[in-house]
């Protein structure tokens, strides 16, 4: 059975003693489910898996999420994210690459924009950069639990509208397709989530509006709960060394990548997503 050793006093867990190439018994995955519930974040070192091996340890967590259209790997279980073009050299970033990586460099819960948000993603790094390229980890558990009760108050209860075309355009507003607009219209998600592992904060890039409020103070609440929730105190950063893998629960954590010499060193990361079960609210469309 797995070693669970944790790497912060808030949250996040280094796990040892699996061989994720060789597939996990039912007792495994079961142990390393509820080390997710409890943990948020699990680092699993030394595991040089391949793409199959990813997607049956993946599996084992929970059935996967499809990859959207416009990001590599779209329409299957794999993302790609890698600097190294198709000739195995450091490519000059497609404008699409440049901007997913700008993307991700905002906290952010993987697919808060889809009417049913991804559960967890693991990432693998097959190549990494010798400096930069950290990916931070902040928990929303944590971030809530110690959130001053006069901000908890006008948070708790809410909806807030998570939309796609709205935060890519903030990146990048020359890049956002019709396409990605038409797949990804607004979806309300709750600013709160609930559940027995205790309540978590729910926001992130994608978070546009709160439902009910005039735009300018919905702004303003979001830019302030997400200030004190991404604060140094709640943050784990994951320094990647190759061959680590690392699960997080999109609904306890966000996380947001850092730079790296893009041109002058490799990075290639492999992501495959756990499916939510079903939307978080019962009417999950936004009426806009
Ligand atoms: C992701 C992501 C951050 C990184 O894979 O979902 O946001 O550091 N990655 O690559
Ligand atoms: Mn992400």
């Amino acid at each position: 059975m797995p070693t669970i050793e944790s790497l912060h006093a808030l949250f996040a867990a280094r796990v040892t003693g699996l061989d994720l190439r060789r597939g996990l018994s039912a007792d495994e995955a079961a142990a390393v489910c509820e080390a997710l519930d409890r943990h948020s974040v699990l680092v699993f070192p030394g595991q040089d898996i391949d793409d199959e091996a990813q997607l049956a340890f993946s599996r084992a967590i929970g059935p996967l999420e499809v990859t959207r259209a416009g990001a590599s790997g779209a329409g299957g279980y794999l993302l790609v994210l890698t600097n190294i073009g198709p000739d195995g050299r450091i490519a000059p970033p497609t404008d699409r690459q440049v901007l997913n990586n700008l993307a991700n460099r905002l906290w952010h819960a993987d697919s808060s924009f889809k009417s049913v948000p991804a559960r967890a993603s693991l990432l693998s790094a097959r190549e990494i950069p010798r400096e930069g390229a950290d990916t931070e980890f902040a928990s929303m558990r944590a971030a809530w639990a110690e959130m001053p009760e006069r901000l908890k108050a006008r948070l708790r209860g809410q909806v807030a509208v998570h939309d796609f075309g709205w935060s890519r355009s903030l990146v990048a507003p020359e890049l956002v397709t019709a396409a990605e607009r038409a797949d990804w219209p607004p979806v309300r998600q709750p600013v709160v989530l609930g559940g027995p592992l205790g309540e978590a904060l729910y926001l992130g890039a994608h978070a546009r509006t709160i439902e009910g409020m005039a735009e300018e103070e919905a702004r303003a609440l979001i830019e302030e709960a997400m200030e004190f929730a991404t604060q140094p105190r709640f943050v784990h950063a994951h320094r990647w060394r190759r061959h680590d893998l690392v699960l997080w629960d999109n609904r306890a954590v966000l996380h947001r990548a850092t730079p790296f010499r893009s041109t002058a060193e490799r990075r290639h990361m492999v992501r495959t997503t756990i499916a939510g079960q079903g939307p978080l609210l019962a009417t999950a469309a936004a009426a806009e």
